[in-house]
């Protein structure tokens, strides 16, 4: 017999492969190229030339008992934390040094860890509607409590008045997102600055420490030159999670790191706290070869003119349908708003066009549905007349 925790869990994911298995199923019935499938956040545009180089030199050139060893330090190997402290302090102007890097198992790995680092049961973590589901199955590994933000549909910048409510004596760790999954949107100076303020004063008013930890696996997808700001430097009680699962197209490579700053509440606890987490929680370490790859590899860029022509066209495409949705900043989703209140419907109906679309319940905000646009452009091309047959049932 499973554990109950886990019977909620297996319920959830069995949506997630029974919409992965439809897209299998239209495909041998209609064939791939007839299939527009919008479900997944897989990158589509192949890693960086640099990131197979790299793979290849490495494994030419360096020991192999090395290589695939464990590291010494299960924070990762030292010369690699000391090249992304430094590649940080170039772009953002921070002080890192390689003791505030834990090379994590992508973005995932990290938040598990430093959730796994800070969370009581009973301590609540604040999130922001719409939010990454996953967020719910992390937050609960560790018997954490998960408080929501409601949408604000208007712009999906985080509702601040309902944040300052939220926030109780128990908030142990916020969670931001941006480039957000699923709408897109990079929350702005402002909001960070509005936001770092409600915390400072919360911490102040509750005496405790409040963390907030920035989701970033989304940071080098930005259009039209938005800037993304670097949160460490707005409110000292900020932990990044990073990844390269989107930036380099490396998703089944289970690659990133968490930074954790010196100005963080007892940081030196936190950082060898994340380090035996990291221990176990069974990661043991991050992939020690991809950790010498992307060691490599930190300028190198994915081809984010790809996104932008696909965010482009997806984006004109639908308005001129009779669809509406914020034009996305960043990362490679556009949060749709459904011509009906349950958006579930919606999804069904696209489905008779073979368009996969995932509902916005999925992340706390029904009444929209997300499409993933790291596609092919073609598959882009080819799904618009579809979504104006799907769209004349509406408008
Ligand atoms: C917002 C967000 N956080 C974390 C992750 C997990 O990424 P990773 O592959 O690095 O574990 C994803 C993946 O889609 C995501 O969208």
């Amino acid at each position: 017999m499973i554990a109950e925790k886990m019977k909620n869990l297996v319920a959830n994911s069995s949506a997630i492969r029974a919409m992965f298995e439809e897209g299998n199923r239209l495909a041998s019935i209609y064939g791939k190229e007839n299939v527009f499938d919008f479900s997944l956040g897989n990158p589509n545009v192949p890693a960086p030339k640099e990131v197979k180089d790299a793979f290849l030199e490495i494994l030419n050139d360096e020991e192999p008992l090395i290589v695939h060893g464990y590291t010494n330090s299960n924070a990762g190997y030292e010369e690699v934390r000391k090249a992304v402290a430094k590649s940080l302090n170039e772009r953002f102007q921070t002080s890192f040094t390689s003791e505030n890097i834990v090379m994590t198992v992508g973005a995932a790995g990290g938040l598990n860890v430093i959730l796994k680092t800070i969370i009581n049961p009973g301590d609540e973590v604040v999130v922001f509607a719409p939010y990454f589901g996953e967020y719910r199955s992390y937050v609960s590994n560790f018997d954490g409590v998960l408080v929501e933000v409601s949408p604000n549909t208007e712009t999906f910048q985080p509702k601040l008045d309902e944040f300052r409510e939220k926030i109780t004596k128990k908030t142990k760790a916020v969670i931001v997102n941006t480039p957000n999954n699923p709408t897109g949107v990079v929350y702005s100076e402002e909001t960070i600055k509005k936001m770092a303020a409600i915390l400072e004063e919360k911490q102040k008013e509750f005496g405790t420490d409040i963390y907030l930890i920035s989701d970033e696996p989304y940071r080098e997808l930005v259009y039209d030159g938005v800037e993304v700001p670097y949160l460490t430097k707005y409110y000292a009680n900020t932990i990044v999670g990073y990844s390269y699962s989107k930036s380099l197209s490396l998703p089944g490579e289970r690659i990133g790191y968490l930074v954790i700053p010196n100005e963080v509440a007892d940081s030196e606890e936190v950082i060898s706290a994340a380090s035996v987490a990291n221990r176990i929680l069974g990661f043991v370490n991050a992939p020690t070869l991809q950790q010498k790859v992307i060691a490599k590899c930190l300028n190198a860029k994915t081809d984010v003119s790809y996104y932008d022509r696909n965010r482009e066209t997806l984006y004109e495409g639908l308005k001129a349908c009779g669809f509406s949705c914020i034009k996305p900043e960043g990362a490679f989703y556009l949060f749709v708003k459904s011509p009906v209140a349950d958006e579930k419907e919606f999804c069904q109906a696209a489905k008779k066009y073979n368009i996969l679309l995932v509902p916005g319940s999925s992340f706390a905000c029904p009444g929209y549905v997300r499409l993933a646009y790291c596609v092919s452009y073609e598959t882009i091309v080819n799904s618009l007349p579809k979504f104006k047959e799907l769209a004349k049932e509406y408008f």
